[in-house]
C-alpha cells in the first residue's frame, strides 16, 4: 500500500481538513509537540482523528560518539506513545558532541567506525522508544576527508548494521549532487529499496555558491527525475512533500502530490 502526505504546517490546517481525502499522512515535527501541553494534545487529537501521522525529530544526534541523550529520548517516547505514528524518524547526522549543541546537522564521516556508532545508538533508541524508527539522509555541506564509503554504500551499511529503515530525501540528494558531487542516480539505483519506508520531495534554489536545500520551493525537475527512477525500482510505502518554508496555498502542494502519485503509478 502506498500513501502520500505532506509536512504539517498549522497555516494549512483548515485547508487540510477541507481536502483530507487527498492527503493520507501528515508528518509532524517532534520539536513542535515535545512539551505535550494541553494545547498540543488537542491539536494532535484533531490531526490523528483525520490523518495517519509520522513523527520527524531533529535532535536525536544518532551519529554522536558519546551516545544519545536519554532525556530527549524520554520526551520522544512520550510523544510517540501519545501519537502512535506509523513510524518516527530523525536524520543521519550529529547535532551535539561532548555536550555541545551544534545548532545544525553536522555531517558524519562515511566510515565503518561511524556505522558502528550509529548501530549502537540506534539500539539505544530502540530501548528508549518503542515502534518503527527510520533514518533520513540529510543534505551535507561538505564531505569529511576521512570518508571511505560512497554515499550509496554508506546508507546500505547503516541500514544493515542498525537494522533500521531509511527515509530517502531526494531533494537532499539533489542538493548533494550540486554541492559535493554525490552521484544521486547511483544512490537511487543502489539504496536497499526494501529498507526505504518513505521518500521526501521538496525544492530549494541555486545560489552563486551552490544549491540550498531550503525546502521552500516547488520540486525541481531533477528531483522529480530521481523520484521517477526510484519508483521504477519500487513504489515507496509513503511519499511525502516536505515543504518547510515560503508556504504556498495547499492546492499547490496537492498538485505536486498528484504528480507524485502519477510517478508511482
Ligand atoms: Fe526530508
Amino acid at each position: 500500500m502506498s500513501r502520500f502526505g505532506v509536512l504539517y504546517r498549522a497555516e494549512h490546517r483548515a485547508a487540510l481538513f477541507a481536502h483530507s481525502a487527498q492527503v493520507d499522512v501528515l508528518e509532524i515535527v517532534a520539536e513542535h509537540f515535545l512539551d505535550l501541553t494541553a494545547e498540543q494534545r488537542d491539536e494532535l487529537d484533531v490531526l490523528r482523528a483525520h490523518f495517519d501521522v509520522t513523527v520527524h525529530a531533529l535532535a536525536t544526534s544518532i551519529g554522536s560518539s558519546d551516545g544519545v541523550d536519554g532525556r530527549y529520548l524520554a520526551r520522544i517516547a512520550a510523544l510517540v506513545d501519545y501519537v502512535r505514528p506509523l513510524w518516527w524518524s530523525d536524520h543521519l547526522a550529529m547535532t551535539h558532541a561532548c555536550g555541545v549543541e551544534l545548532g545544525a546537522f553536522a555531517p558524519l564521516s562515511r566510515t565503518e567506525e561511524t556505522v558502528a556508532i550509529v548501530a549502537r545508538n540506534v539500539a539505544a533508541v530502540r530501548d528508549a522508544v518503542p515502534g518503527r524508527f527510520a533514518l533520513e539522509n540529510p543534505a551535507t555541506a561538505f564531505l569529511v576527508p576521512s570518508d571511505t564509503l560512497d554515499a550509496a554504500a554508506y546508507l546500505a551499511r547503516i541500514a544493515a548494521a542498525a537494522d533500521c529503515e531509511l527515509i530517502l530525501d531526494l531533494e537532499n540528494l539533489h542538493a548533494d549532487a550540486w554541492n559535493v558531487g554525490t552521484d544521486a542516480g547511483a544512490v537511487v539505483a543502489a539504496i536497499p529499496a526494501e529498507r526505504v519506508c518513505e521518500v521526501h520531495l521538496a525544492g530549494g534554489r541555486r545560489t552563486r555558491d551552490g544549491y540550498v536545500d531550503a525546502h521552500d520551493g516547488p520540486v525541481p525537475e531533477r528531483t522529480w527525475a530521481l523520484c521517477r527512477a526510484f519508483c521504477r525500482r519500487c513504489v515507496p510505502p509513503l511519499t511525502l512533500l516536505e515543504r518547510e518554508a515560503a508556504l504556498p496555498p495547499l492546492s499547490n502542494l496537492l498538485d505536486e502530490l498528484d504528480a507524485a502519485r502519477a510517478a508511482a503509478a
